[in-house]
């Protein structure tokens, strides 16, 4: 979009995420939880790296990827599977950039990145939620192939009462 800088191909490295980044995309949960858009969770929430490398452990074969700019990861997304013999198609796609690396980018790239992983495992379908606040993302995701699916209904409630829509999108990749 006009403006708005983007970084130069050079300075960006998109790889698969290792248990030795825990602490740092952690980091990245955090800040994208304090600046509080987009976020369903609260800051207490995000679990401390030892549990998330644990985690990172438990669900390696998963596609995770983190982006590293000049060196720094600043972001991270992941692809996981559901489980069902019937429905292992399926693929439930997350992201997040840090609040200070954002819109440069680096999401989209990171999209890509996701959407081809995704479709590389045989995930057919490819889905992701999103708060119907978060115009940001929307726009992102509307403009990489997905489509807006469903909105389920005062499914986010934030800590002063206001309850907000949430909206599935999927992208179709076979
Ligand atoms: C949503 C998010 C992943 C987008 O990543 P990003 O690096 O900020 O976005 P990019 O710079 O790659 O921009 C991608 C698109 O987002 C939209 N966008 C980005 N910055 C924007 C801004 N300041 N204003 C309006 N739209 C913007 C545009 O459509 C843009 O596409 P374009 O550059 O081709 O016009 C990131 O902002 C984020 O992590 N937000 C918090 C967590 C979150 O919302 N995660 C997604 C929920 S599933």
């Amino acid at each position: 979009m006009s403006g708005r800088t983007r970084v130069e191909d050079g300075r960006v490295r998109i790889r698969a995420r290792e248990p030795g980044d825990a602490a740092a995309i952690v980091e990245v949960l955090r800040a994208i939880v304090a600046d509080g858009r987009g976020a369903v969770m609260r800051p207490e929430d995000v679990p401390d790296a030892a549990r998330y490398r644990e985690r990172l452990q438990e669900s390696e074969g998963e596609l995770g990827l983190v982006l590293e700019l000049d060196g720094e990861l600043v972001a991270e997304g992941a692809v996981s599977r559901f489980g069902g013999a019937l429905i292992r198609h399926v693929g439930l796609l997350s992201m997040g950039v840090h609040p200070s690396a954002q819109g440069l980018g680096l999401g989209r790239r990171m999209l890509e990145a996701l959407v081809e992983g995704a479709a590389h495992q045989g995930v057919g379908r490819l889905e992701l939620y999103v708060r119907a606040d978060n115009a940001r993302a929307r726009r992102l995701y509307e403009s990489s192939g997905f489509e807006l699916e469903g909105i389920r209904r005062r499914f986010v409630r934030l800590e002063d009462g206001t309850e907000l829509d949430d909206c599935i999108y999927v992208r179709f990749l076979d």
